[in-house]
C-alpha cells in the first residue's frame, strides 16, 4: 500500500459527502483515513457518522460564539495572534454596505470561532482539510494557519455549481432559477475569496424541462459523491500542482490566476 494521508473533515449538515469520503477510505479508492470530523453546528446529522465509524469529532458552536460576542464584545478576548489590519488587507469576503464596521465585525467574530476550531484540530495531525458541506466562509486568519506553505494549499471544498458561476450558499437553486441547461459541481482549493479558489475538478449534468430543483439537487449530489473522493485521491497521490499563470488580453491588460495542474498518474 502507498502513502496513506490523514484527512480532517468539517461539516455543517447531513454529511452525505462525508459518507462518500468514509466509504472511499474504506474501499481503498482514497489512500487515506479520517483524522477527525468537526462541525460548526451541534445539531449536524453528519456527527452521527463520526460516532458510527469511531472517528473523533468536535463542535465549535458558531451561532453561540457570535451571539456571545454580540451581547458583550468587551468581555470576549480575541486570539493573541489576531491582527485585524492583516486580515483586512487579505480578505475579499465582505464588501459593500456597512463598510469598515461590517468587515471588522465579520473578521473578528470569525477569528474567535476559528481560533476555537484550530485549538480542537491541534490534537490531530492531518495532511488535508476537507470541507464537506461546511457552510461557513473561512477567513484568512484560519486559512493562513492551515496553509503554511503558500504553494501547497491543503483546504478543499465542494461547491454545488459549475464555478465561477453561482458562488455562495445555494448553487443548485441558483443554477435552476437562472434557467441553465447544464448544472454541476466543483471541487476547489480554498483561497481568501468566496468559492474563488483554484479548481481541481468539475462534473456536469444536463438540465431538461422536466427537471425540478429537487431532481437537480439529486443529480448533483450523485456527481459530488463521485468527484470528491477522486479529487482527494489525486491529492493523496501528490498530483495536484498549483501554478501561477499570467495571461495577456487583447487590450494589453494582464490577468493573473492560480490554477491547478493535474500531474499524470505514475502508478
Ligand atoms: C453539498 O451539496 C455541497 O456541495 C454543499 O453542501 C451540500 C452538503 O451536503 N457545499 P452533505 O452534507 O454532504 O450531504
Amino acid at each position: 500500500m502507498g502513502k496513506q494521508i490523514h484527512i480532517g473533515v468539517l461539516i455543517s449538515g447531513g454529511g452525505s459527502n462525508l459518507q462518500a469520503i468514509i466509504d472511499a477510505c474504506e474501499n481503498g479508492n482514497i489512500s487515506g483515513q479520517l483524522a477527525f470530523i468537526g462541525s460548526d453546528n451541534p445539531k449536524a446529522d453528519g456527527l452521527k457518522r463520526a460516532a458510527k465509524y469511531n472517528i473523533p469529532s468536535f463542535v465549535v458552536d458558531y451561532p453561540a460564539v457570535i451571539r456571545k460576542f454580540k451581547e458583550a464584545p468587551s468581555k470576549i478576548s480575541l486570539p493573541a495572534d489576531f491582527d485585524l489590519d492583516d486580515l483586512i488587507s487579505k480578505q475579499s469576503l465582505v464588501h459593500g454596505k456597512g463598510g469598515a464596521k461590517k468587515v471588522k465585525y465579520f473578521l473578528t467574530t470569525r477569528a474567535i470561532a476559528e481560533a476555537k476550531l484550530l485549538k480542537e484540530m491541534k490534537a490531530y495531525s492531518f495532511d488535508l482539510l476537507v470541507l464537506a458541506g461546511f457552510m461557513r466562509n473561512l477567513s484568512p486568519y484560519f486559512i493562513d494557519r492551515i496553509n503554511l506553505d503558500r504553494n501547497n494549499p491543503r483546504i478543499m471544498n465542494i461547491h454545488p455549481a459549475l464555478l465561477p458561476a453561482f458562488p455562495g450558499t445555494d448553487g443548485y437553486a441558483d443554477t435552476y432559477r437562472y434557467g441553465c441547461k447544464v448544472g454541476g459541481c466543483t471541487v476547489h482549493f480554498i483561497d481568501y475569496g468566496e468559492d474563488t479558489g483554484p479548481i481541481i475538478g468539475q462534473r456536469a449534468f444536463p438540465i431538461s424541462e422536466e427537471d425540478t430543483l429537487e431532481s437537480i439537487r439529486k443529480k448533483g449530489l450523485v456527481l459530488e459523491w463521485e468527484l470528491y473522493p477522486k479529487c482527494i485521491q489525486m491529492f493523496a497521490e501528490g498530483r495536484l500542482k498549483t501554478v501561477k499563470k499570467t495571461f495577456t488580453l487583447a487590450n494589453g491588460q494582464t490577468v493573473r490566476r492560480t490554477i491547478v495542474e493535474i500531474l499524470p498518474n505514475n502508478k
